[in-house]
């Protein structure tokens, strides 16, 4: 799909990193999975910045890792094998920016992905890690089994934050047959 002005929601949130992500900034990938998002974290934080990275599969953090390595980049990077559920266990720091990119590996085992309950457990922990001003974001599919139920789950809740406390956007290609994804953009105030 070609877009004159208007680019899609993974483009969107790429935007959204490059633009808001300074050096020094701590960072967290919810979904490593290939580590294409991952890598771009790592780029924007520079080397003073650190990135964490979870992902249940150890597939997903093997292929990541050596991307990281052959650029240079592992030394800012931590990547956990565990679940998203679990980020509370690893991590005690204000992050600057939060990513989820839900679904399943692409090239993986489709039927390993993520689950409507286990991303609202991780999103609410998510949000107290995020620091004043931080951004979250959150990218649904909905084209698969569960996705479309995954999807409608986070909007409900996204929808709930106190408005004194949350900004949050949602980016959607409203007239696009084929179930798009949707990008969810949450500003901590
Ligand atoms: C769409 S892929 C992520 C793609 C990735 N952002 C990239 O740039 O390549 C989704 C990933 O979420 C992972 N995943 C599924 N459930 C998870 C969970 N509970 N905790 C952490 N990762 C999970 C899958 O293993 C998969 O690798």
């Amino acid at each position: 799909m070609a877009f004159k002005h208007f680019i899609n929601p993974v483009a969107t949130a790429k935007k959204i990193m490059s633009h808001c992500i300074k050096e020094g900034n701590i960072v967290l990938d919810c979904t490593v999975g290939n580590g294409n998002d991952t890598l771009l974290l790592a780029r924007l934080v520079g080397q003073t910045g650190k990135v964490y990275g979870f992902d249940i599969q150890s597939i997903a953090i093997q292929i990541t890792e050596e991307k990281l390595i052959k650029e240079g980049l592992d030394k800012r990077v931590i990547l956990i094998n565990d679940s998203h559920e679990n980020i509370d266990q690893y991590i005690s720091e204000k992050l600057h920016l939060i990513i989820y990119n839900l679904g399943y590996l692409p090239g993986g085992d489709k039927r390993i992905k993520t689950s409507a309950v286990t991303t609202i457990n991780s999103i609410r922990k998510a949000l107290t890690l995020l620091d004043r001003n931080g951004l979250l974001l959150v990218t649904c599919y909905r084209g698969h089994e569960g996705g479309e139920e995954e999807s409608k789950a986070v909007r409900e809740m996204l929808q709930s934050l106190n408005q004194r406390e949350y900004n949050v956007l949602e980016f959607n290609f409203l007239n696009h047959i084929n179930k798009p994804p949707i990008l969810y953009g949450i500003e901590k105030l």
